[in-house]
């Protein structure tokens, strides 16, 4: 299968998406990645990866379906089959999405339903939660609100600052996303009545 990634900044995720691909077992092969933003450093460390980076400057669009217009168009002259958001910080419209329905995912730096939006370990930290983590999950219209997929769990320290909490999370999205991008590829986690099955080996990491 043929992943494209959808990235805004600086593209950790992206990176162990590639590295993850790169094994000869990986059951994907990272296509293309796109960013919305030209400056964005993930599209520098792609090229230097080897991988197709391309820049679609929204801000070149007058309207949302314009700019997808444009991205879809990409999308298919690289024949892509999975669409892999990792900090991709622009709304789709519900066309877009359901044309990608069961086909784009996102990972989300907090355990859903918990903290959708942004600055989650922020909001982690003054909720007093005593673990946090990360999700990835099928994308639609609705922010942050499609089907799980897989979720990885780490502790909340005394004394973590929202910038601790963060990195702690981070390292577990590293892990999380490359594992739940092959169950997807791979036709494993397949949504039935609006989510996905818990499996017998399921990916849930704790730290
Ligand atoms: C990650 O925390 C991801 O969960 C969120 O945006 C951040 C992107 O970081 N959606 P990076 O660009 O992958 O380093």
């Amino acid at each position: 299968k043929r992943v494209a990634i959808l990235i805004s900044g600086r593209g950790s995720n992206m990176t162990a998406l590639i590295e993850s691909a790169r094994k000869p077992a990986y059951p994907a092969e990272i296509a293309v990645v796109l960013s919305n933003r030209p400056g964005a450093p993930g599209l520098l460390r792609a090229r230097e990866a080897g991988i197709a980076a391309e820049a679609i400057d929204h801000k070149a669009f007058a309207s949302r379906s314009d700019f997808e217009a444009a991205l879809e168009a990409r999308l298919e002259e690289h024949v892509v089959d999975v669409v892999a958001l990792a900090g991709f910080m622009r709304l789709m419209t519900a066309a877009f999405v359901d044309r990608w329905a069961g086909r784009m995912i996102n990972i989300h730096p907090a355990l859903l339903p918990s903290f959708p939006g942004l600055a989650t370990h922020e909001r982690a930290l003054e909720a007093g939660v005593r673990v946090h983590g990360c999700t990835v999950h099928y994308v639609t219209p609705g922010m942050d609100e499609g089907p799980i997929i897989a979720q990885a769990v780490v502790p909340v320290l005394a004394g973590d600052s929202a910038a601790d909490l963060g990195a702690r999370v981070l390292r577990a999205e590293h892990r999380l996303y490359p594992a739940a991008l092959a169950r997807v590829v791979r036709g494993e986690a397949p949504i039935v009545s609006g989510r996905v099955e818990i499996g017998r080996e399921d990916l849930v990491y704790c730290d």
